[in-house]
């Protein structure tokens, strides 16, 4: 399986396997990492897996790459077919280590391989700065619906070389 690293952390291709992991993730980053930026109403309308097995079938659907620690799944990110990098999440006990540039990486050669001229995300008050940082332009700030609640994220792009 193709596979890139930085030191002591690799990035790999997803599978079936991966779906409880790729939860926790999301779950934790959500619950204590991107709780700093949203009140705890919109953190519980956002931290919700409602069917695993969804969860499974939006995995599968599109590429997905785990970051890897020793054996250990700590971050992921994904490309939709439209070039929307749709979700990036790391494991809060790994946050600053250089694990979502990584990742980025990863979907950036994959994207210019499909031939995307640019990539776009709908960025987190969190993720902003991230995103920024790694060239993004924010276009937009937004609500999005989720569960009742609307919190506010930034629609961002980035042309790719
Ligand atoms: C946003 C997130 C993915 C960044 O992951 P990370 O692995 O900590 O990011 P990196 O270590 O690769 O950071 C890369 C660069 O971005 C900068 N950066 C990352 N988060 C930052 C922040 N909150 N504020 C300022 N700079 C930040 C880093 O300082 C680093 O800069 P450098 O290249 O000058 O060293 C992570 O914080 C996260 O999981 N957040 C919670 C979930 C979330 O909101 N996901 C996005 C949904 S759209």
């Amino acid at each position: 399986m193709p596979m890139s690293s930085r030191d002591d952390i690799g990035v790999r291709e997803y599978d079936a396997t991966d779906a409880g992991a790729t939860i926790d993730i999301f779950l934790r980053a959500i619950r204590e990492v991107a709780s700093k930026d949203y009140n705890p109403a919109q953190i519980d309308a956002w931290a919700k897996v409602d069917d695993p097995k969804v969860w499974a079938q939006w995995r599968a659907s599109r590429p997905t790459w785990l970051a890897i620690c020793e054996t250990q799944p700590i971050g992921f990110a994904d490309l939709k077919a439209d070039g929307c990098l749709d979700m990036m999440f790391v494991h809060p006990d790994y946050q600053g280590k250089g694990v979502a540039s990584l990742l980025l990486k990863t979907v950036e050669t994959a994207a210019s391989h499909q031939g995307h001229r640019r990539i776009f995300t709908e960025a987190s008050l969190t993720a902003r700065p991230f995103f920024e940082r790694k060239g993004f332009i924010v276009l937009a700030a937004q609500t999005v619906e989720k569960r009742g609640q609307t919190p506010p994220n930034f629609r961002t792009e980035k042309m790719l070389a």
